[in-house]
């Protein structure tokens, strides 16, 4: 078993991930007076299409006037593993339905993520000790009688596969043209979801995003994500999503929590407009995570997903 962490170790592991942030971010200062006076106010005002629109359009006037920046995102892109995707089209599928299909990671890249997973120590939120996802039983206990319900990999800027997929130039593309803007801010995430054979009940007050919700997570953002773990039925956790209700949201869920009940979001959205999203390892799509969307909890087989935000 690997030993306690602190408070601030745990935090840190959580948060920082790979993080890339390049010259030009609003909210860059740490003094949330500093950040106000540059209209940084906050960024709760994320979750309204009208604010991260403008945030897109102050951004996009910002890099224009500054070349500099232009240049540092040139000098991070390096060459594509996705050939000539056709991004235009991939773009506007994004905006029209909040996701888009189309990209797949080969075998290599895939495996050496998987290998990279199972040998990293991961850590859950809420409990105070790292951990391998080879100390698991196989009825998903850890030694000291935990089950958790995710692990979240640390360190993953180390895995090369993964710190070269952030600096992808069709990714930064794709990115680029949905925020209108460079991406100031890139953060990876390798995530495992584990089987969980418990009532839903409790599972949703454990596991957050098994509630239909949409993240907040900045003033503008897109992400990317890739099963690394196959993905074929609801029992190996799916990814689900309200279809174009990034753009589309009833005053009384944009107004309440992120969270929300299915009754709830039923009620509002057509049956059709759901989709799960079904694939093999590699399988990858991009999606404007300020639609409605929540992770079908695995049963059968614990899932692994990457995942890379732009801001
Ligand atoms: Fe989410």
């Amino acid at each position: 078993m690997f030993p306690k962490l602190s408070r601030h170790e745990i935090d840190s592991n959580l948060h920082q991930g790979t993080m890339i942030r390049l010259k030009g971010r609003l909210s860059s200062s740490p003094n949330a007076f500093q950040r106000l006076l540059k209209g940084d106010f906050t960024q709760r005002f994320g979750r309204f299409l009208w604010f991260r629109q403008m945030y897109s359009t102050i951004q996009n006037l910002r890099q224009r006037l500054d070349g500099s920046l232009q240049k540092s995102a040139i000098d991070l892109a390096i060459p594509s593993m996705f050939g000539n995707l056709s991004t235009d089209s991939f773009v506007r599928e994004v905006e029209d339905r909040s996701i888009a299909f189309g990209l797949h990671l080969p075998e290599s890249i895939v495996n050496e993520c998987l290998q990279y997973a199972t040998q990293t120590i991961c850590t859950e939120p809420g409990y105070d000790r790292t951990f391998l996802i080879s100390d698991l039983d196989e009825r998903g206990y850890l030694p000291d009688g935990h089950q958790p319900i995710r692990a979240l990999v640390s360190d993953v800027e180390k895995c090369s596969s993964i710190s070269n997929l952030s600096r992808d130039s069709v990714l930064l593309k794709i990115a680029r043209n949905y925020l209108r803007y460079l991406p100031t801010q890139i953060t990876c995430h390798l995530t495992w979801s584990l089987a969980w054979n418990r009532s839903d009940d409790r599972l949703q007050k454990l596991y957050p995003p098994t509630n239909f919700h949409y993240d907040i997570a900045g003033y503008n953002f897109v992400t990317a994500y890739f099963y690394i773990t196959p993905v074929l039925d609801d029992r190996s956790g799916p990814h689900v999503t309200i279809l174009g209700s990034h753009k589309r949201k009833p005053m009384e869920i944009l107004l309440k929590s992120g969270r929300q009940t299915d009754e709830a979001i039923y009620r509002y959205y057509d049956r059709s407009s759901e989709l799960y999203v079904y694939g093999d390892a590699g399988f990858g799509f991009f999606e404007d995570p300020s639609c409605i969307h929540k992770v079908k909890a695995p049963t059968r087989c614990h899932r692994l997903l990457l995942q890379f935000r732009f801001s």
